[in-house]
């Protein structure tokens, strides 16, 4: 039986950086409540998408030599993009906006007409602060040590005519909003929009640009582009048919149930969004959740520099779903958390390997060997299963407690205080002494089957976290379909239960947690930078000038240092000649004295000698220059020390 309708978004996404975990962080946490929202018997609607217009696209295909469509094309549709990478991370949408699609860019010029025409939209002039690329502006006061507040860059002076929406208007409704209602969670986000932006005194906001062309045009005035939130929040109502016929599931889903955001857009979507939902006389979205960022290794997630966080690599070595549990499992979801390898290992090794996969496997195991797979019915209860039993609805109640508020993490606590407890019942019921006797083997009938119910109910609950992993189990259990969502949480382990289970290969097999992290180390190395070569000369020289240059082995006799110089090396060269060759090099940078004594160089020895330092340098030794990243490096010819002082080389 249907509940009733469920509609949840994540935001859309720019596509114009290489998506990262942390950017999946969001999308699986979403997906994960519309699973679980699906499994409770709702309609759900779920949606995803792309903000694919702005200055930084247009800037960034520019740069690529291709038009800002096709760039944002590659990455939405491309491989191992956006859509792809949704599929890898087993993300289940219902809907994908993209805001470039026709009906959504036609929608919004009516939305933005609509506003105009209702007085909330007016014509002025823009002075103020603009961060380029969160393509933001700021007021003076909002910058945080004269920088952007967002990404803490350098912001600058822009004037410009522009739209603006009178935000201002609607302060105190907002300010009640978000004090006296659920709105915005967590709590502590309330506290951080009513002291930074609503109390200092909310500003009228500019919603069109005129200094790029990608975006959404003001079809009323030629050279405006809608500014980009006006644009990116109604994807969340044009994606359900808000003024277009592309769709016309508006009545049946908004208001939104839930929009989840990360932290630092919870500013748009708390204050700037249900104002512009109040000037259109539209329902506000129930709820506002502002999760925390992932950070690695306490920086700031990136996969241009370097860092092992890519969703393709992780979920390759490690499975889709043990990443999607390890983000869920670890970080409390309002809260920032810092991703490490060390803790991704050890949370696929303990949680999911041992308790779980353990549980399974052993479970599985002793029916084979103790029934030939089979548990019929009949059995022997004893007063331990109803506290197994007890614990099992305390843990369902929890974790739906849980999930309603979004507290992934702590409903997932909630799962392994059940396997933890199957598993201790295991040591406490000792199936292998039980089955040493015929006369316990129907309490040995009964462990088993409170085994198997403990696992059914778990893999339940954990299905909207690792629905295929939850699915593997349910079905070396062989649980009929009608028994795996939430309508089937009772437990029964009774005498009229009957299982038949499968042996299959272990779900989670452990990670030698050493070896893995060298591997990932050196993953995590960027690519050898390539050689900046310099570039070749234009001018030939003629041969009999070449052949007038007179190249020579020399051997180091000896070597220092010249006082007061911190470049010149001093060489004492044997050319054959047999009177020693004195050579000043600008190499002391780059090489200690004593390790070149007894090398074999190559000399240049007739240009006309120079004096440096007060001392005379009687020719060069050659040397490769190069650079590596923007670094000077160099390196002597050396030769083969077989070849003799004084050698002419040509
Ligand atoms: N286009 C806007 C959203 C418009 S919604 C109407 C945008 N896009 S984004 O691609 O920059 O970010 C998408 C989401 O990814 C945001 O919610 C952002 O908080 C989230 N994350 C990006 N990096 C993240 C982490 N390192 N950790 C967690 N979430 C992160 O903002």
């Amino acid at each position: 039986m249907c509940k009733g309708n469920y509609y949840i978004t994540t935001p859309i996404y720019y596509p114009s950086a290489n998506l990262h975990i942390g950017h999946a962080y969001c999308t699986v946490a979403t997906d994960t409540m519309a699973r679980y929202k699906r499994l409770q018997g709702y309609n759900v609607k779920f949606l995803t998408g792309t903000d694919e217009h702005g200055q930084k696209i247009e800037d960034k295909a520019k740069e690529a030599g291709i038009t800002p469509q096709q760039f944002v094309d590659n990455i939405v549709l491309g491989e191992k993009g956006v859509l792809d990478l949704w599929k890898l991370m087993n993300i289940s949408y219902d809907r994908f906006i993209r805001t470039t699609d026709d009906y959504h860019v036609a929608a919004i010029q009516k939305i933005f007409k609509r506003m105009y025409e209702n007085g909330d939209i007016y014509k002025g002039k823009y002075t103020g602060k603009y961060c380029k690329p969160c393509e933001s502006f700021w007021t003076e006061s909002q910058l945080v040590d004269g920088k952007c507040p967002d990404c803490g860059r350098e912001v600058q002076d822009a004037e410009e005519e522009a739209y603006f929406f009178r935000l201002s208007k609607y302060a105190d409704r907002i300010q009640d909003l978000l004090e006296n209602t659920d709105f915005l969670e967590p709590r502590s986000r309330v506290n951080e929009m009513v002291n930074n932006f609503i109390k200092p005194g909310l500003e009228d906001l500019c919603v069109s640009r005129t200094s790029f062309t990608w975006g959404v045009p003001v079809d009323f005035d030629e050279g405006h582009v809608v500014y980009v939130w006006i644009d990116a929040l109604f994807n969340y109502m044009t994606a359900l048919g808000f003024e277009n016929d592309k769709y016309n599931d508006l009545s049946d889903f908004w208001p939104a149930d839930v929009h989840f955001v990360g932290k630092e857009i919870v500013r748009f979507h708390s204050i700037i969004w249900p104002a512009m939902l109040m000037s259109l006389n539209l329902p506000l979205p129930k709820k506002v959740y502002g999760h925390g960022w992932l950070n690695f290794n306490g920086e700031k997630m990136s996969k241009s520099r370097g860092n092992v966080v890519d969703p393709y690599i992780l979920s390759e070595r490690f499975g889709v779903d043990a990443l999607r549990f390890f983000l869920l499992r670890t970080f409390p979801f309002g809260s920032d958390g810092n991703f490490t390898n060390e803790l991704l290992i050890s949370t696929i090794n303990t949680d999911l390997a041992n308790t779980l996969g353990n549980l399974v496997s052993r479970t599985v195991a002793m029916n084979q060997k103790y029934f030939g797979s089979v548990l019929g019915e009949g059995g022997e209860a004893a007063a331990l299963d109803g506290e197994l039993k007890a614990l099992a609805a305390d843990v369902i109640a929890n974790y739906e407690k849980q999930m309603e508020r979004f507290q992934f993490s702590v409903a997932l606590n909630e799962v392994f205080r059940l396997l933890d407890r199957a598993n201790k019942y295991i040591d406490e019921t000792t199936p292998w002494i039980l089955a040493k006797s015929e006369d316990s083997k129907a309490r040995l009938l009964t462990v088993m089957k409170n085994l198997c119910e403990c696992i059914r109910i778990a893999a339940i609950l954990l299905t909207p976290m690792i629905p295929d992993s939850s699915k593997a189990i349910l079905d070396l259990l062989n649980v009929a379909e009608e028994k795996r969502d939430f309508s089937a949480l009772c437990y029964c382990a009774d005498e009229n239960a009957v299982w038949t289970t499968t042996v299959g290969a272990p779900l989670f097999p452990r990670i030698d947690v050493e070896k893995e992290l060298a591997a990932l180390e050196e993953l995590s190395k960027p690519a050898k930078p390539a050689l900046e070569i310099e570039p070749y000369s234009e001018e030939n020289v003629d041969f009999d000038t070449f052949c007038k240059s007179d190249f020579r082995a020399v051997k180091v006799k000896d070597c220092k240092n010249v006082k007061k110089s911190d470049k010149l090396l001093q060489f004492t060269l044997d050319d054959g000649t047999g009177t020693d060759r004195q050579i000043l090099s600008g190499i002391a940078k780059y090489y200690k004295p004593e390790e070149l004594i007894g090398k074999t160089l190559v000399a240049i020895v007739n240009l006309p000698p120079r004096k440096m330092m007060g001392r005379e340098s009687c020719g060069m030794l050659l040397s490769a220059v190069h650079s590596v990243e923007g670094e000077e490096k160099l390196n002597l010819i050396m030769i083969d020390d077989a070849i003799p002082a004084g050698a002419k080389l040509c």
